[in-house]
């Protein structure tokens, strides 16, 4: 995690980089800093915690100078304090760094041993004296870095600068993500996209083992072993505005209301209603392939993996193919079976999330066919995967992923009935009635957003208190409830467990009393009665029910303490209505106890380490 932007050009760097880490602070946000070329060498100014408290450091030290580096923390080694955060320096160089060097312990042995004093606990300074070591035996700052990450095992995306060459920056990357900027008369480099988008938005993604120099001009992009690669820039169609909070109180709260929209772009393009079929030309996959898949194995962490398991519901209803789910970081070194036959979709917003990229990588190299869905165009993921099919749902800068998650259901279905048509296993009116149903959710959701927010802010009052809360689901409700359940606990630090309503009476109906709100998701599908049965078991233990029930539906309503209403639906599409009210509920407990919302402590947006 972390995030590492620079500028080089005619521009006072400064307000560049603070409004670049700005844009990145959701990769950390526990101690930052800046390091500025100035007239007599490099200038560097770092603060423990929010990005604030380094903007007040140095409203008392300015720091002039048009070439910079900059960071956000999210600590791995060392504890969050100022001389564990970046920029580190050692001798004329200084360096910002994402990812983690496994080998740190001995290289810093190695250095200590000849003489290097190192000031912080962190692996990052290891590669400051690293090249700081080769500069000394006469080498300029591209050999030094080149020389130095031949000694480096692990992930990162480093920034450097050297004040003996005080028109540059050298980038390099492997594992942890970085792209280039570049516009007329300056350079930059970010993690991110978001953080250049004010400045420009012709990007260049660094490949692993590649280095760049950057200057004003342009930039030189060479492997690590000096082979030259030439690689045009790729223009992004993400305005700065959509990564703006445009009057909402939070980004989570405004990404929850931006979910039509994102919807909306996703699905443009894709829905063949004349057919009744899916247009996706972009999945890599002929008919034949379709058929010949024997099993589709989908991989993904956090709120991606829950995507996934309705990705696998759909996909065994409607393409009647055996289809598994895996946490990325289990399926990875344990021998998991892969191989020709299987089809894996790695489903990540981010493309960058480490454990699902090395999952991913393993089940190809074991002769997987590999489909990316994941919502940054170019990002790592999709850059291994032998296809990619995006999300449309813009930058998503609240940590707790709202509608990246709603448009990750989307190209899931639609995957689902595309292959599906092409096995055979759903005729024309079921296609029909489920295209045509995706085709007015977005309208469905917008519909109801308003409402809903007032429905759940005002339930909320009477919860907020709780310290357990339960969320049930049976089928494609069940795995709503888990993803409801992490919102809770991702925002709010409430403890909340999403279950298998079928599975509560097996351990968690242990915990109920009149002191825990159980969330019961019963839209009207095929599960309807063994839910209501459920609800009714939570309730003769005493616990107030909260349910998330279709419109009109007095009945279920009358059993619950209190309930909102989601639109009717096809069934296939109730997962798109009944996690609303959830994301909802924990925007709401959260803000309510004032919590950081967009910021929660410990997390970090993009997860680049293992
Ligand atoms: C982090 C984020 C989650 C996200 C997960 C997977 O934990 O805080 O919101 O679901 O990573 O991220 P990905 O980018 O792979 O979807």
């Amino acid at each position: 995690m972390c995030g590492i932007v620079g500028h080089v050009g005619a521009e006072k760097a400064t307000p560049i980089l603070l409004d670049g880490l700005r844009r990145l602070e959701y990769r950390g946000y526990d101690s930052a800093g800046l390091a500025v070329h100035a007239s007599d060498g490099i200038e560097i100014v770092r603060a423990v915690g929010k990005l604030r408290n380094l903007e007040k450091a140095l409203s008392e030290k300015g720091l002039l100078g048009t070439v910079g580096i900059g960071h956000t923390r999210w600590a791995t080694h060392g504890r969050p304090s100022e001389v564990n955060a970046h920029p580190h320096i050692a001798g004329p160089i200084a360096v910002v760094h994402n990812g983690i060097i496994e080998n740190h312990l001995e290289l810093r042995a190695e250095l200590e041993a000849s003489g290097f004093t190192i000031a912080s606990d962190t692996d990052t300074e290891i590669i400051a004296h690293l090249i700081h070591r080769e500069t000394q035996a006469g080498h300029d700052m591209v050999t030094a870095i080149r020389h130095s990450l031949g000694h480096v095992e692990g992930a990162y995306a480093i920034a450097v600068l050297s004040e003996r060459e005080p028109n540059r920056i050298v980038v390099a990357k492997s594992a942890s993500p970085l792209v280039i900027g570049v516009s007329n008369g300056a350079t930059y480099c970010a993690s991110d996209i978001p953080a250049l988008l004010p400045y420009t938005n012709e990007m260049v993604f660094l490949e692993d083992s590649e280095i760049a120099v950057l200057e004003a001009e342009g930039f030189t992009l060479t492997k690590l072993d000096g082979t030259p690669v030439s690689r045009r820039s790729r223009k992004i169609s993400w305005s700065p505005v959509m990564a703006e909070k445009d009057g909402y109180k939070h980004f989570m709260l405004k990404e929850i209301f931006e979910q039509p929209r994102a919807l909306e772009d996703t699905l443009r393009g894709r829905l063949d209603r004349e057919n009744a079929d899916i247009f996706t030309p972009e999945i890599g996959l002929s008919e034949d392939d379709a058929k010949r898949i024997d099993r589709v194995i989908l991989l993904a962490c956090g709120t991606s993996h829950h995507a996934t398991i309705a990705g696998r519901y759909w996909l065994e209803e409607l393409a009647k193919v055996p289809a598994i789910t895996e946490l990325a970081s289990e399926f990875r070194g344990r021998d998991a079976v892969v191989g020709e036959g299987d089809l894996v979709i790695a489903v990540s917003q981010s493309g960058e999330t480490i454990d699902t990229l090395m999952a991913a990588k393993e089940a190809k190299e074991r002769g997987a066919k590999v489909l990316a869905i994941a919502n940054v165009n170019g990002s790592a993921i999709p850059r291994m995967a032998d296809a990619s099919f995006y999300t449309h749902a813009g930058p998503e800068i609240g940590v707790a992923s709202t509608k990246c998650f709603m448009t990750q259901l989307a190209n899931l279905l639609m995957f689902s009935i595309w292959l599906g048509r092409r096995r055979g296993t759903i005729d024309d009116a079921q296609a029909a009635e489920l295209v045509e149903g995706l085709a007015r959710i977005p309208h469905v959701i917008a519909e109801r957003l308003r409402e809903t927010h007032l429905m759940v802010t005002d339930i909320v009052r009477d919860f907020s208190e709780a310290r357990d809360v339960l969320f049930l689901g049976r089928g494609l409700s069940f795995p709503m409830a888990l993803e409801g359940a992490l919102k809770l606990k991702e925002i709010s630090y409430v403890h909340a467990e999403g279950y298998a309503a079928g599975e509560m009476k097996h351990g968690p109906i242990a915990l109920l009393d009149a002191h825990v709100p159980v969330v019961v998701l019963m839209p009207q599908d095929r599960h309807y009665d063994r839910v209501s049965s459920n609800m009714q078991e939570a309730r003769a233990r005493e616990a107030k029910i909260i349910g998330v029930t279709t419109a009109g539906d007095t009945q279920a309503q009358s059993l619950c303490d209190r309930f909102v209403e989601v639109a009717p639906t096809h069934e296939a599409l109730s997962p798109f209505v009944t996690v609303v009210p959830l994301q909802l509920y924990a925007y709401c407990v959260a803000d309510h106890k004032g919590t950081d919302v967009d910021q929660p402590r410990n997390l970090a947006k993009t997860v680049t380490v293992e």
